[in-house]
């Protein structure tokens, strides 16, 4: 079965809506393989995100991402991944359809950096290498 690695990101934890994600992801049906907390160091959030590596938003993300504690999150079921992302909603979260994570709770905050409460991986083979830098003893 597949597995798949949820942030909720700094924004979506100072905002107590930690237990709201974890509640949305339990409810459609998926299982949680590991949780923790934890305040991410720059080294791991640069291979987190190496594939935006060079963007204009990489360093304030980065920044952004170290900034505060995170809730790092393995869920497991068939086709989590793309379940997932449906759940969380479009990036933007002022374009993200109500009734996902990022359509309900989320909004422009007028910064350079997009909050947007969660991430989720977008491929098995993400999935798989970002679990290991999350919780390289799985
Ligand atoms: P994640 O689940 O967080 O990976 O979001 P995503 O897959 O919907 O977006 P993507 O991987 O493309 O970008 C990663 C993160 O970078 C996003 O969640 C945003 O926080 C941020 N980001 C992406 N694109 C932009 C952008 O054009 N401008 C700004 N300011 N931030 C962006
Ligand atoms: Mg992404």
């Amino acid at each position: 079965t597949e597995r798949s690695l949820v942030l909720v990101k700094p924004d979506g934890f100072a905002r107590g809506l930690t237990g709201e994600v974890l509640r949305r992801i339990e409810a459609k049906g998926y299982r949680l393989a590991a949780l923790a907390v934890t305040t991410p160091d720059t080294d791991r959030l640069h291979r987190h995100y190496a594939e935006h590596e060079g963007k204009p938003f990489f360093e304030p993300l980065v920044a952004f991402m170290s900034s505060g504690p995170v809730a790092a999150v393995v869920i497991e079921g068939e086709r989590c991944i793309e379940g997932f992302r449906a759940l969380a909603g479009a990036t933007d979260p002022t374009a993200a359809l109500p009734g996902t994570i990022r359509g309900d709770l989320g909004r422009d905050w007028g910064e350079k950096v997009q909050k947007n409460i969660v991430h989720g991986s977008d491929s098995p083979e993400s999935a798989e290498r970002e679990i290991g830098i999350w919780f390289p003893e799985l």
